[in-house]
Formats: C-alpha cells, structure tokens, sequence
C-alpha cells in the first residue's frame, strides 16, 4: 500500500475581543496581579461573549476559515472534521457537526467531537495522520476551540485566573512528492490513576444539574494544582524526549518547542528538564492563560503568522490536561 507524509497545509486561530486583566479579577476575589504574574507568568486572558456568536462552535468557524484559506483550500475539499472542546456548544449535535454547517461544508463529510481535555489537539494529530497516511481522507480539519469561562468558577481564586477562551484550527493534508514536511514521531498517554486531580463532576450522565448542585456549588471544575504541577512537568518533559529520540533529532536540531500553555513555570521547567534554549520555546500563556486545547493550534498559528515559524522547521509540541491525559508530536513543518 502507498504510503503519503503528512503535512500542516495551513492554520488558524481566533481569539474572544474581551480581555479581562488580573487587575479585573482582582477587583473581585482575594488576588493580585503580581500573585498570578509570579506564580503563573499569565498577565490577561480573553473571555468569550456568545451574544456576539463566541462560542466553542462560532470561534472554531473563525479559526478554520483562516486555516483553509492558508491551506489554499475552500470548505468543501475538507473530508473529514474532528473538534476538540472539553465543554461542547451542546451535548447533542455534536460541535463538529454545527461547524460543518457554520462552514457551509454541503459535502456530508464525518464530523466528530473528541474530549482528551488540554490534551485533544494534540491528540487529534496523530489520529489525522494515520488516516491521511493511509489515504483515507485527504483533508483533514483538525480544531481546538474551548470556552472554558463556561465551567469556570470566578469565585474560586484557585481555578478562575489560570483559564482563558480561544480556537486553534489546522488542516492536514498529503505533502506532495517533492516536499520534506512529515509527522516524524508521536506519543499519546493517560494516567488514570490521576484522573482525581482535575475534575468537573455535575452535569454528565452521573450527576445531572440540579437545585442541590447548584446550592453545593458543584457545577465547576475543581482541581488540585500542585499535583497537576508535578505530574505536568514530568510528563511533558519525558514525552518530549522521547519523540526527538524516536525522530532521531538532537536538540539542536529542534528549531522550536510548542509545549501547552497552562503555567510559565511549568513550561521554564519542562524547558530546563528537556535542555531546551528559552529562545526557541513559543510562550503566549502571558496574554491568553491556559486554553486548554486551543493553547497548543494557537500558539502554533500565531508563531507561523509573525513568521517565526518557517517552511521546513523541526517543531516539538507537547501537551497534557485532566484524565490525566498527555502527548507530544515532533514534525517537519
Ligand atoms: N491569589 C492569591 N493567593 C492564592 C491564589 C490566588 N489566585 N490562589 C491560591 N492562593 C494561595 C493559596 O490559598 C495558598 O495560601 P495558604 O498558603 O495560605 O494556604 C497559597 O496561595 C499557595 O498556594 P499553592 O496552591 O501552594 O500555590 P502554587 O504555587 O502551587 O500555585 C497554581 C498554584 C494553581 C498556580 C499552581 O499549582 C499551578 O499552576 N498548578 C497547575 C495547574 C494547571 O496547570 N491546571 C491545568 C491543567 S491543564
């Protein structure tokens, strides 16, 4: 069977107009600017307004429209929609479905929604690389879009300031004959053994949302930090080192690291750990906080954008979130 490499062909992103600075959260919890700045490195986060369409579905229209025009594509030659959205526009149709629709995509490609949590996009990589390998689709449209102020609790100083709302979208396609660009090596784990440390309990199948949740106040996520900290820097610094290792690329040969945006400190230690220069790690949690699937497709696209990021770079990108799931992929942009 022929085989086709896989390529990024273009990517998107789109961020919520609101900023809310830690100045705002401050005026309304027990904080301050300079407690977040120093334990986190996050300055402001964009927050999404549904009255002007921001939802997980209306930001991942945007971002994917910017997407398929990098990839010189219009939205019917996409084949196949996966959406990563740990809190879905509705649990029933799914999001990706809706996008469809938002995108005027009259083809009747599948549509499907995946939750790996801050993991899904990078999840969705190797899963469209499979199939695009293999030939079974050809395009491929593969979104992060989360609105975690949904679930977010802005009472509760110990979630609320770390979170922001945003899409990241790319399509994945064949690279053609006589291009380098590939998928070298991936890694997708999940420690179930941690699955307690970051939780949204009410309004699943267990636990539908009542009076009595509510009144318990058991509606948002809860998240115990420093064991997320710990298990967050040692797995990404680990999954990192292993996809260079099965790229067989040394670190100098790694031209940038996109590793999730959750905490500055996590990701300066991670760099230390894996040996990476500061110089080639992409960091924008400073101005849009942990979102969550979003972080790593909007990284990605803002540092292709700004031209940091060139035709023919070796990047490494890694991730992790509740489950507690984790991943990393080392490509050939
Ligand atoms: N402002 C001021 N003080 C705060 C605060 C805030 N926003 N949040 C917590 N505190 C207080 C705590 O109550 C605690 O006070 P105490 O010592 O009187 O009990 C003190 O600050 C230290 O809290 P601690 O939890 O030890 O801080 P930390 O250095 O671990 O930082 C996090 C907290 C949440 C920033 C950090 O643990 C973290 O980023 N963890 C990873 C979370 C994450 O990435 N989640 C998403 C995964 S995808």
């Amino acid at each position: 069977m022929r085989l086709f490499n896989t390529k990024i062909l273009g990517t998107g992103s789109y961020l919520p107009e609101r900023i809310v600075t830690n100045k705002d959260l401050s005026e309304r919890i027990d904080t301050s600017h300079d407690w977040i700045v120093e334990r986190t490195g996050i300055h402001q986060r964009r927050v999404a307004d549904l009255s002007k369409g921001e939802n997980p579905s209306g930001m991942a229209k945007e971002a994917s429209l910017k997407a398929i025009e990098a990839a010189n594509l219009t939205p019917n030659d996409i084949d196949l929609i996966l959406v990563s959205a740990t809190m879905p526009d509705q649990s029933m149709p799914n999001t990706a479905s809706v996008l469809q629709e938002k995108l005027g995509i009259t083809n009747l490609c599948p549509t499907l929604d995946v939750n790996a949590a801050c993991s899904g996009w990078i999840y969705l990589v190797p899963m469209a690389d499979a199939m695009i390998k293999t030939g079974l689709y050809k395009h491929i449209l593969i979104v992060g879009s989360e609105m975690l102020s949904s679930f977010n609790n802005w009472d509760d100083r110990n979630t609320c300031i770390l979170f922001g709302d945003a899409c990241g979208a790319a399509v994945l396609g064949r690279a053609s004959e006589n291009e380098d660009s590939r998928i070298y090596s991936s890694i997708l784990t999940c420690d179930s053994t941690k699955k307690d440390h970051l939780t949204l309990m009410a309004g699943g199948a267990n636990k539908r949302i009542t009076h009595e949740v509510l009144d318990k106040n058991e509606q948002w996520m809860t998240m115990n930090g420093q064991q997320i900290f710990k298990a967050a820097v040692t797995t990404m610094a680990a999954h990192a080192e292993r996809v260079a290792r099965e790229a067989e690329l040394t670190l100098d040969q790694i031209d940038w690291f996109i590793p999730h945006q959750a905490n500055l400190r996590i990701i300066e230690a991670v760099g230390t750990r894996f040996n990476i220069p500061a110089s080639k790690v992409i960091v924008n949690v400073d101005r849009f906080a942990n979102t969550s699937s979003a972080s790593v497709p909007v990284a990605l696209d803002e540092a292709i954008r700004d031209g940091r990021i060139k035709r023919g770079d070796n990047l490494l990108m890694a991730a992790f979130g509740a489950g507690l799931t984790a991943g990393a992929i080392c490509l050939k942009y």
